[in-house]
């Protein structure tokens, strides 16, 4: 059974992390739905936040794959941060529900030997490039109906440049929303009218994306003032 979400996000809150409480529901939710036979895996896994978040909406038996190479140090890696992310979820009773791949998701995909997985949170490097990767490397595991879901999409350049380019005009997708940063997709058969609703749909992210690029570079330039216009109203932490 799947424990209580607000019991998961007790233990999450004081885990160090980039993620809202309506984007750690909207994980949690997704993980209720891995049925049993499936996989869940997470790329990037920092100190746990989304780990506890996923590994505890799982029913019983369905594992969590947890990739992260954990060195490094853009995101705070380094010798510790295994122990943290272990001693996080063991402090939150999910220890068992996770299985650790030590490394980078473009080798744990191509060595992926578990379950089909109806599960995909991709949050590793926010780079172009790694998010393709990410995104091609698990799409092949990705059962029909299964769900993927990316964070930082539209306020990191990277991984926005990647979800346009593989997602945002697809048929192979459906889009299903965003929870702020935090963006689903549904592996789906799309007719060319649906990809074109969905293109549409995803398209006010876009004025979203411009307005964290000029804070981000209004930031950069010391234009306080500016900074602060754009950041009245939504807007996430930028990378
Ligand atoms: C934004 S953090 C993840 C945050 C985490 N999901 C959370 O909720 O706190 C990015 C993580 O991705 C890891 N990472 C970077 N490149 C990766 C790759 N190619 N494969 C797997 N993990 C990667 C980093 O080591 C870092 O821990």
């Amino acid at each position: 059974m799947p424990g209580s979400f607000a019991k998961a996000w007790a233990h999450a809150d004081g885990v160090d992390g980039w993620l809202t409480q309506p984007q750690g529901r909207a994980l949690f939710d997704a993980a209720t739905k891995v049925p049993a036979g499936r996989a869940a895996i997470e790329v990037g896994s920092h100190r746990g936040k989304s780990t506890i978040l996923l590994a505890s909406g799982l029913t019983d038996g369905v594992t969590l794959t947890a990739i992260d190479p954990f060195d490094d140090p853009r995101w705070g890696g380094g010798p510790e941060s295994l122990e943290i992310f272990k001693a996080n979820l063991e402090r939150a009773g999910v220890t068992d529900r996770v299985e650790l791949h030590r490394g980078l998701s473009k080798e744990a995909a191509s060595a992926w030997s578990g379950p089909p997985v109806a599960l995909a949170w991709i949050d590793g490097a926010h780079d172009r490039d790694s998010v393709l990767l990410d995104i091609d490397g698990w799409d092949r595991h990705l059962v029909d109906g299964g769900t993927m879901l990316l964070h930082d999409a539209f306020s990191a350049i990277g991984t926005t440049r990647a979800v346009l380019r593989r997602l945002w005009w697809t048929r192979r997708y459906r889009y299903l929303g965003c929870e702020r940063t935090l963006v689903a997709f549904r592996k789906e058969q799309r007719s060319p009218l649906g990809a074109l609703t969905d293109a549409i749909r995803l398209s006010p992210r876009l004025a979203f994306f411009a307005r964290m690029v000029a804070i981000k570079l209004a930031r950069r330039r010391g234009h306080q003032g500016l900074e602060r216009l754009f950041m009245r109203g939504e807007n996430e932490p930028l990378i």
